[in-house]
């Protein structure tokens, strides 16, 4: 039998593109340097914990349908022998808030694919398997979060026909202080994915248009020629705008995105698949980063969620 076995993964700050992406326009992100990990522990049956060593509280039952998931993708990529050897007591640690639109179940899926297959895989196959993995969360996913996670850096998705994960060029942001955090999720991924396909289907012409213009930007940005804080920030307010028409904005988050303009951010936008989770504001250099940030925390919108790793935070981006 084997010993315990450990690997982590990074989440990621989707910057352009969100939902979009899932039809095939392209999307940029960078990865964090936050990251989740999974230590396995040989056992009988297969189970999650999360948290701390002890004691560790199990994930709802509804994640336990997981590892037959897991089970039919080692299977198909000829790794069932070793996800045999892998079963048992996945615990999970993380310094990334978990399902909050920061890539939690990306990097899940891309620990335990690296964990899965052979240390020597490739970096496509290790992303291929973390994608095929991550189905099981999103339904429809892009690709795109597991990418950021197992690629790392900041990067430009095109999806191509012929291929069913986008390609992932490395790609040079405009220099420019973010401040990122995460509010309580009011919907999973895979609702919000799953409400923007209805509405495709009952407004296929209204929603495209919606979904050309979040793919624009992101084309904007991918075309590196968006040079300073100020465009960024416009097209992050643009952005917002768009997906708020897509429906996939709540109130809290639009309560969320004025305060930090009024604080004084260039632009901001909810980030990853919304309905509360992930947000980021552009800003022009540090002393204006602290000021929304302290803005942000001072919680006078009734809706910033300022415990843990869902805190505002900065990060500063460049080329
Ligand atoms: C979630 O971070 C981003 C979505 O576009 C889903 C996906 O791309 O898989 C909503």
């Amino acid at each position: 039998m084997m010993g315990r076995q450990t690997a982590a993964a990074p989440g990621k700050l989707l910057l352009f593109g969100e939902h979009a992406a899932v039809y095939g326009y392209p999307a940029v992100g960078i990865s964090l340097d936050r990251t989740l990990t999974v230590e396995v522990a040989p056992e009988a049956e297969w189970r999650f914990c999360f948290g701390d060593r002890a004691p560790c509280e199990e994930f709802d039952g509804e994640y336990g349908d997981f590892f037959p998931h897991l089970e039919a993708v080692a299977r198909d990529a000829g790794r069932a022998e070793r996800c045999g050897e892998l079963r048992g007591h996945v615990l999970i640690s993380s310094d990334l808030p978990i399902a909050a639109g920061f890539g939690s179940s990306a990097a899940l899926c891309g620990a335990l694919a690296r964990l899965l297959l052979p240390g020597n895989a490739p970096v496509d196959e290790i992303w291929s398997m973390a994608h095929r993995l991550e189905e099981f969360f999103h339904g429809t996913a892009s690709g795109i979060d597991t990418g950021l996670s197992v690629l790392g850096g900041s990067r430009v998705f095109r999806f191509t026909r012929d291929r069913e994960l986008p390609e992932a060029r490395p790609l040079s942001l405009p220099e420019a202080t973010i401040v990122y955090g995460a509010l309580p999720r009011e919907r999973t991924t895979r609702e919000l994915v799953a409400a923007v396909g209805r509405r495709l289907e009952d407004n296929p012409r209204g929603t495209r248009e919606i979904l050309d213009r979040l793919g624009a930007i992101a084309d904007d940005v991918a075309s590196e020629t968006v040079w300073g804080a100020s465009t960024l920030g416009e097209l992050a307010s643009r952005a917002q705008e768009l997906l708020r028409d897509l429906g996939v904005s709540s109130d809290p988050m639009d309560r969320l995105i004025s305060a930090g303009l009024d604080a004084g951010a260039i632009g901001g936008k909810l980030s990853g698949a919304g309905g509360g989770g992930a947000y980021f504001f552009v800003c022009d250099g540090l002393e204006s980063g602290r000021r929304v940030m302290t803005a942000l925390q001072r919680n006078d919108t009734g809706c910033t969620a300022t415990d843990g790793s869902a805190a505002p935070a900065i990060l500063r981006i460049g080329p």
